[in-house]
């Protein structure tokens, strides 16, 4: 969590910092700051609000120069009031700091610098770092970097200013993202790329335990010991960066819409010449045929598509998979070893306990593979091997095409998996191959399903409490159809496995109580549909969200939504796309900050 932006060059820097504040937003917005080095002062600019805020502050009272740093807080230690905000300056005005990640021994640096005299304003672990900078110059603002960055344990990406040093950024990496980007007359440095990527095509992943120094002609890379350091450019095709609403109210329903060119990409990178191939160099042949557990490990939305994902490779590759939470991973006492896959799922590549489990599993020794949207990230990193989702870049909080993409990802290793195991006779792969590469056009229609969604969604406006239903992979859309609508809407949702109603939560069913119910048809369906009946018996308006072939045995539903038939274990994929349009609609009537919901962020990064 938590966005830092710093750029180095000849003209105004602050709009560019703005701006590229505006772009790292999603991350956190419980306040924003800039730091310019100007006339030899360091001036900052904070406010408690939106970023658009800040930039109408700045305005106000604007000053000039070509060195400066800005951060986008999601906070963590200390309220997020101005004094917390970032960027910090040491106690002389002398430094200035903007840093994402935690510093776990920041309450020992803080006793030891407080003895020695340092007198600390905000409440936040970020402080420590420009009081140590502080006390280590000694005429080198590199060197007092590198000394300081070395007393710091925990996550780190920090962005630093010198007065001495004008026209100069310093830069440090651990475990937090940072990237540098080089362009013509400046240079600069992000959390993420999409925020840099309209300045440049050339970009420096820095590593763990890294540091650079930023000016406009030039970037120089160094280790913690000070050692300079040679890095790769990666070139940038100029679809990184973030292109804008294009028209859309909100970023939420322009990635909706994009889902179906966002899975249509992923599925022809694998399925070629009617085959699913991946390749992925840390699996052998004699690995693959020993596999005998899969664990699938995700926070939010990624969690529900592990949940999808499991019954996928049970059915279709004959393996026994589980689906963890990540905070949760670690205490289960996962039994995984040497013969277990287990597949670490995440947009962002960030998140802290998706991380954790990860680096839990690999202790273990189990084959780690990711599969992350965010190239370069830290698990697609640290995993054996990843698969890349290529949504493209995702901005609303609540993910769409990041969640639906992770879906087709599962389908496409559980069916290679299936056919490279040979559990997968010809005749079936052949079909699933075929339903596989019509998954793009069913998204389509299913995105037909927003007129019926808006209709009906400005009666739930004044809904206190909702409830969703399914059975086997339908519960899975239904956990991340119930998350996007309580997340965005901030009304009560709950989700059910449909057969276990009768054990208490039908309790909390009265008259006008909205249910909606998920169904692919299929062995499921004579089940749910009892189910739907109980609540309705007791005066819930029910939903209903099935394929064509089951709607003659959707008697009495107050609302029907039918989708195309599909392979039903390829059919969460459809089926979430009618709630995400009430979830957005609802939010919409509402009025509710759709893309930036209150105290979430997108990239989590703490545990
Ligand atoms: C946050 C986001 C969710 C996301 C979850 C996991 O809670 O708001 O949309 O599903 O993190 O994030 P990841 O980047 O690991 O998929």
């Amino acid at each position: 969590m938590c966005g830092i932006i710093a750029f180095s060059e000849r003209g105004s820097v602050a709009p560019h910092l703005i701006k590229g504040l505006e772009r790292l937003e999603y991350r956190g917005y419980d306040s924003a700051g800039i730091a310019v080095m100007s006339d030899c002062v360091i001036r900052t600019c904070k406010t408690t609000k939106r970023v658009n805020d800040l930039e109408a502050k700045y305005n106000a009272h604007p000053f000039y120069g070509g060195v400066g740093i800005g951060h986008t807080r999601w906070a963590t230690h200390g309220a997020p009031t101005e004094t917390n905000a970032h960027p910090h300056l040491s106690e002389d005005g002398h430094f200035a700091v903007v840093h994402n990640g935690i510093i776990e021994n920041y309450e020992a640096l803080r006793a030891e610098l407080k003895s020695e005299g340092h007198f600390f304003k905000s409440e936040t672990d970020t402080e420590v770092i420009v009081h140590l900078v502080e006390k280590y110059y000694n005429g080198s603002f590199l060197k007092a970097v590198l000394a300081a960055a070395k007393r710091l344990t925990g996550t780190f990406a920090a962005a630093l200013l010198c007065i001495d040093e004008p026209d100069t950024v310093a830069v440090i990496r651990n475990f937090s993202p940072i990237i540098v980007g080089i362009g013509t007359d400046k240079t600069m440095a992000s959390s993420d790329v999409s925020a840099i990527a309209e300045h440049t095509r050339k970009a420096v992943y820095l590593d763990d335990g890294e540091a650079a120094l930023l000016r406009p002609d030039s970037v120089s890379f160094y280790d913690f010991d000070g050692n300079p350091v040679e890095k790769e450019i990666t070139f940038l095709d100029g679809t990184e960066g973030d292109n804008g609403k294009n028209g859309a109210a909100h970023y939420m329903l322009k990635e909706i819409y994009e889902q179906p060119d966002a899975v249509r990409r992923l599925i022809s990178e694998h399925l070629k010449d009617g085959e699913v191939s991946f390749s992925l160099p840390s699996l052998s042949r004699e690995k693959l045929e020993d596999i005998d557990k899969i664990c699938i490990v995700g926070c939010g939305s990624a969690y529900h598509a592990g949940v999808s994902g499991t019954t996928a490779f049970r059915r279709l590759a004959g393996i026994p998979a589980y689906s963890y939470i990540a905070s949760e991973f670690r205490y289960m006492e996962p039994m995984v070893d040497s013969r277990s896959l287990v597949i670490l799922i995440s947009q962002s590549g960030e998140t802290a306990d998706t991380l954790a489990s990860l680096r839990e599993a690999k202790k273990r020794g189990a084959y780690t593979l990711g599969v992350v949207n965010v190239v370069g990230s830290l698990i697609a990193k640290e995993c054996d091997d990843v698969v890349y989702t290529l949504a493209g870049h995702e901005t609303a909080v609540a993910t769409t095409k990041g969640y639906t993409t992770q879906l087709a990802a599962l389908y496409m290793l559980a069916l290679w998996l299936g056919s490279e195991r040979k559990v997968l006779g010809d005749k079936r792969k052949k079909q699933l191959t075929k339903e596989l590469a019509a998954l793009p056009g069913i998204i389509e229609e299913a995105l037909k399903t927003e007129a019926h969604a808006k209709a009906h969604a400005e009666e739930m406006k004044e809904l206190e409490s909702v409830f969703f239903i399914g059975r086997g992979t339908d519960y899975a859309a239904a956990l991340e159809a119930s998350l996007k609508m309580k997340e965005i809407t901030y009304i009560h949702s709950e989700c059910c496995p449909a057969g276990e109603l009768k054990h208490g939560t039908i309790s909390l069913i009265e008259p006008g109580t909205r249910v909606f119910a998920l169904m692919s048809g299929g062995e499921v369906a004579a089940k749910t549909v009892n189910n739907i009946k109980e609540v309705r018996a007791r005066g819930a308006h029910t939903v209903c969200c099935a394929p064509v072939s089951a709607a003659a045995e959707l008697t009495d539903i107050d609302e029907m939504i039918l989708l195309p038939d599909t392979e039903p274990l390829f059919f969460n994929i459809a089926q979430v796309i009618p709630f995400q349009f009430y979830a957005y609609y609802t939010a919409l009537y509402r009025g509710c900050d759709i893309d930036k919901p209150r105290n979430l962020a997108k990239s989590v990064t703490v545990e």
